[in-house]
């Protein structure tokens, strides 16, 4: 059984590493690795590459830029004829970035059989170029891989046959748990000058947040309040840097006191970050997931999520807008203590891509 695993954005990388482990324990399994390119600095994919043991990509399409119909259409382009060459017999997604959808695509027009991992994740805001791509790819997979009960509800609302949809845990969650012992040997805290427990860890890269001028002026006004009561530590993504640069707020950010900025980190670093963080505060749709198993204070900058389990059992708590006076109140509550320690999500136990590579190996017979 031939797999392409597709990669391409940033949060690709640690799902498709303990499913590429998976796979190789299957001697019946060919596993191969697809990189679209989408992301494409040395910071943002080939230090994951490395981080995570994963081999080097058998196939790097290099689509990197451009609008995001451009990047759609010409990942499509080019995996097409990866996929005339190789024949697989089975093509696996994971999220929901515009490669996911690209790939899913390609997968339908060509007659090939397509696995989504985590599906049926829905926050309802269509406004988000996820979530459309999160439906179209779950509307027309034959295996779906499901992290949380709402993904089960969402998929048996919306129509989708039972036996197309499994309940099998969260892989990202497995590459978190086979890491964490080896991240805790990194020196990013004495990097960002800090201790555990001693700062605030940020990240904002949505567009919602981070394309317009007011939204980056209220990140400033956040990060100056936060970093009253700790250090803030901000590895930047390169979306948020460019606008920063673009809408000439760069010097004010950089002269903010208290406050570490810095690039974007490896899988390793950044896990230690959050590990040992007071509190992060984030617009990520991973990192609700990462701070509910690592039990430390999320606070998510979005009007929904596609992931209420962290909410509901986990540490993560939504904030509306982007307002910092009520950011600061919520903040120093969390800083005072009032948090909850939550209670991991079933079956994010760190095996799911066995269970995956299982019931995929099954169904091959
Ligand atoms: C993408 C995903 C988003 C995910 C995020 C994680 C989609 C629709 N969005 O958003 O769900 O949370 O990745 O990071 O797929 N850039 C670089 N170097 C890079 C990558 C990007 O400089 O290695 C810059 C480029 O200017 C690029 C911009 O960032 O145009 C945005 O990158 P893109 O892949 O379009 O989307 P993200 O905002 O990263």
């Amino acid at each position: 059984m031939k797999i392409l695993n597709i990669v391409g954005a940033r949060p690709n990388f640690m799902k498709i590493a303990p499913l590429h482990r998976a796979f190789q324990q299957h001697e019946q399994v060919e596993s191969k690795i697809v990189h679209t390119g989408q992301h494409y600095d040395e910071k943002m994919s080939d230090i994951f590459f490395n981080q995570l043991e994963l081999p080097k990509p058998h196939y790097f399409l290099g689509i990197g830029g451009g609008s995001h119909t451009q990047q759609t259409a010409k990942i499509m382009i080019a995996f097409e004829k990866v996929v005339e060459d190789e024949k697989p017999d089975l093509i696996l997604v994971v999220g929901d970035v515009n490669s996911t959808i690209a790939c899913t695509l390609v997968a339908i027009k060509m007659g090939v059989p397509l696995a989504h991992v985590e599906a049926g994740l829905r926050s309802g805001d269509r406004t988000m170029p996820e979530e459309v791509n999160r439906v179209l790819t779950d509307s027309v997979s034959d295996y779906l891989f499901v992290t949380e009960q709402s993904g089960m509800i969402n998929l048996a609302k919306e129509g989708i046959a039972d036996e197309k949809v499994f309940f099998v845990g969260n892989v990202m969650i497995d590459s978190l748990a086979y890491f964490r012992e080896k991240a805790a040997n990194n020196d990013i805290l004495q990097q960002a000058d800090t201790k555990a427990g001693e700062y605030i860890l940020m990240t904002m890269h949505r567009p919602a947040n981070v394309d317009n001028e007011a939204g980056l002026k209220s990140i400033l006004k956040i990060i100056k309040n936060a970093a009253k009561y700790k250090k803030v530590v901000f590895p930047i993504h390169p979306r948020t840097s460019n606008n920063m640069a673009k809408f000439g707020l760069k010097d004010q950010l950089e002269s903010i006191d208290n406050l570490v900025l810095m690039g974007p980190q490896g899988y390793l670093q950044f896990l230690k970050l959050m590990e040992n963080a007071a509190l992060i505060i984030t617009d990520s749709g991973g990192i609700q997931e990462e701070t509910t198993y690592l039990q430390v204070p999320c606070l998510t900058f979005r009007d929904s999520t596609e992931r209420p389990i962290t909410t509901t059992l986990g540490t993560n708590q939504l904030l509306r807008d982007l307002n910092p006076v009520t950011v600061h109140e919520k903040m120093v509550e969390i800083l005072n203590g009032q948090t909850r320690k939550g209670v991991i999500p079933p079956l994010w136990d760190g095996q799911a891509a066995e269970r995956i590579a299982a019931i995929l190996v099954e169904k091959g017979k």
